[in-house]
């Protein structure tokens, strides 16, 4: 009761805000414990009732406030291209402002595949030249939790486990938590059963898809594929991609979308 809540300031460069949406749907824990409870929201373009200059204002005063103490989450990529106009806040470049608001982080999370690796922004031929976040600051760790978006859990989950400890999980090689991250969907896939035995569906339509056969031969990406989906899963735990009948288009690994077609003829 008497602990002071951990302020956070959430950034929004280039995104399409589906990192922020999960976020508010986590069930377990609660997304309004967190937010009332847990952190002080201080900044983010989205949730917050302020806009224009107080909003700014409110960002600044936590930097300086709280210098060396707060958690900053970054949504979106940032443009490189045209010195960074392509992306502009408060009449100021998204490089300016991830630049100054990580310098007295005392943590960085890169929410989503746009922070982590770029995601769509960053797909061939990449007009803006969108990079993910660690290409701009190198000087300090950042946990990536990617994912188009991660699942709202997930995210709670990483945040939870700082206000805590006040230590980050355990990462893997990629700065990714391994309690989220350390399987592939493949491993945890209701439908695996069906591949091992080579039962496979051949079309979205025919009768093996109908008898929820494993997608992997209509394009499914789990077996390439590191998230918590198939346990997790979405929308307060009811289903996830494979359940709904698609398979996994690899939303959480590097470059998904230039990782090859998500459909052939
Ligand atoms: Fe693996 Fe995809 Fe088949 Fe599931 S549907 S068993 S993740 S290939
Ligand atoms: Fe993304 Fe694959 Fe999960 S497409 S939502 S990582 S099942």
């Amino acid at each position: 009761e008497n602990t002071p809540r951990i302020p956070v300031i959430w950034e929004h460069y280039q995104e399409c805000t589906c990192c922020s949406e999960s976020f508010i749907r986590s069930d377990h824990p609660i997304v309004s414990d967190i937010i009332l409870d847990k952190i002080s929201l201080d900044y983010t373009l989205t949730l917050m009732a302020a806009s224009g200059h107080q909003a700014e204002a409110a960002k600044h005063a936590t930097m300086e406030k709280y210098h060396g103490e707060y958690i900053l989450c970054v949504e979106g990529s940032v443009p490189l291209g045209d010195d960074g106009n392509y992306c502009c806040i408060a009449g100021r470049t998204a490089i300016d402002h991830l630049k100054e608001a990580a310098e007295g982080a005392a943590v960085i999370i890169a929410w989503g595949s746009c922070a982590s690796n770029g995601c769509v922004q960053a797909a061939y031929p990449n007009p803006t030249e969108a990079v993910p976040i660690h290409k701009i600051i190198k000087n300090k760790p950042i946990v990536r939790v990617p994912g188009c978006p991660p699942i709202g859990e997930v995210m709670a989950g990483v945040i939870v486990h700082y206000v805590t400890f006040g230590t980050l999980p355990e990462l893997d090689r990629l700065n990714r938590p391994k309690a989220f991250y350390a399987k592939r969907i493949h491993d945890s896939c209701y439908r695996r059963p069906y591949y091992d035995a080579g039962l496979f569906a051949e079309s979205f339509d025919d009768e093996n898809a109908k008898k929820g056969y494993c997608l992997y031969k209509v394009g499914c990406r789990g077996p390439m594929t590191y998230n918590s989906c198939g346990t997790i899963k979405w929308n307060n735990g009811v289903s996830f991609p494979i359940q709904s009948g698609h398979g996994c288009i690899g939303c959480s690994e590097d470059n998904f979308w230039d990782n090859g077609p998500f459909y052939e003829r």
